[in-house]
């Protein structure tokens, strides 16, 4: 598995393998894989000629109090984890190398940035656009491969590689849980013991509230309020039913749409969300 650390590399060993004309599937990741990134790797091994994980911890997506420095960094693990699937490249830049001195450019989608993540998480969104089109440049994929656990973030590159014609195709797959429904997530590693038992009301609470969308309620304050009583052991940040592409709220269940719930467990924000489809 060859490992590249510039864009200028990246480039030449993607332009080489499209003369040669295979299609390259593309995970982007910030490391410390689990197996929500596996099964995204799985589907891309699967699906394309060749695939390529980007490691890259991106710091303008970090707000000055989220955890950057602690976030957890695995590179020789992931490298190990990545080549066992079959992924047939790694692009590993630095902080340096992907934002050089006098750095000014940001990529910025409206609308769909302003709830969910992006109330609490004001320059979030902005940060993972930059990078991933400076990442969709260097690797230049036909696929791209992201988890619904991050769902606003799925819509949101979306959006982006629509609007500015990337000709990228985003895959969204599903997410992965433990055995007791926790959503998998890099940051469960932060959670003790007792945080991890209170961490399982987010799944819970979505569970039952998918049951609710099954039996026929299409009331969003009905759903919201049963899903706020299901994670009175957390510290909610957001509970929100939403347009599935849009991001902005629903006055009745209709389409497909996005129950998205965040809260704090101890120092640890955790995010879980599920998609309903209402039959028209
Ligand atoms: O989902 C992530 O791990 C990150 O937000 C991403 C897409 C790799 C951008 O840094």
């Amino acid at each position: 598995m060859k490992v590249m650390h510039t864009a200028k590399e990246m480039r030449a060993w993607s332009f080489e393998q499209r003369g040669a004309g295979k299609t390259i599937g593309f995970v982007p990741t910030m490391g410390a894989l689990h197996e929500g990134h596996i099964s995204l790797m799985r589907a891309c091994v699967e699906r394309d000629d060749v695939g390529v994980l980007s490691i890259f911890v991106n710091p303008t997506q970090f707000g000055p109090n989220e955890d950057l420095d602690k976030y957890p960094r695995t590179f020789e693990a992931d490298c190990r984890i990545a080549e066992d699937v079959g992924m047939d490249a790694v692009y590993a830049p630095d902080a340096r190398t992907m934002y050089p001195e006098g750095y000014a450019t940001y990529v910025a989608v409206e609308r769909l940035t302003d709830r969910l993540c992006g109330a609490a998480r004001p320059t979030h969104f902005r940060g993972v656009t930059t990078v991933v089109a400076k990442l969709f440049n260097a690797v230049l994929p036909d696929r791209a491969y992201f988890g619904q656990k991050d769902a606003q973030q799925a819509a949101v590159i979306r959006r982006m590689t629509r609007d500015l014609d990337f000709g990228v195709e985003i895959v969204e797959l599903p997410i992965v849980r433990e055995s007791d429904g926790l959503a998998m997530s890099s940051r469960n590693k932060y959670l003790s013991a007792e945080e991890r038992q209170r961490a399982s009301c987010l799944s819970r609470a979505l569970f039952q509230a998918q049951e609710m969308l099954e039996n026929g309620e299409r009331e969003p304050k009905r759903i919201i309020d049963a899903v706020r009583q299901g994670m009175c052991e957390v510290d909610i940040d957001y509970v929100e039913l939403v347009d599935a592409e849009e991001m902005t709220p629903v006055e009745r269940v209709e389409g497909t749409v996005l129950l998205a719930v965040a809260a704090r467990v101890g120092e640890t924000r955790l995010i879980d969300n599920i998609k309903f489809s209402a039959k028209a």
